[in-house]
């Protein structure tokens, strides 16, 4: 079953950027845009390359090692070499923290 696990405390979130956080033994990627905050699963679908390390722009986030490019809000696979789309997690603010739901 699904539970609500805090992430990292809203401060902490960068802005047009990504952080890698660790929780419930998963590795995810943490997003701030324009005030929003974003989560997916942080390696990346086609190899082993994390996506906290890629190149975030607007809501696309560019994977380091082929330069595949998913859409962080729905988690779509936008370009080749992706063939899955990446898992993303539902987010909720509560007491300057967030939390995800994993
Ligand atoms: Fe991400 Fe290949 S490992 S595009």
């Amino acid at each position: 079953s699904k539970q609500w696990t805090k992430v990292i405390d809203c401060a902490a979130v960068p802005s047009a950027d990504v952080v890698a956080v660790e929780a419930a033994g998963r590795e995810l990627a943490i997003y701030g845009v324009d005030g929003e905050v974003y989560a997916t699963d942080n390696i990346c679908t086609h190899g082993h390359a994390r996506l906290c390390d890629g190149f975030l722009e607007g809501h696309e986030i560019e994977c380091p090692l082929h330069q595949g490019r998913f859409d962080i809000r729905n988690g779509k696979a936008l370009c080749e070499p992706l063939a899955t789309d990446i898992r993303t997690y539902p987010i909720k603010i509560e007491d300057g923290s967030v939390y995800v739901e994993i």
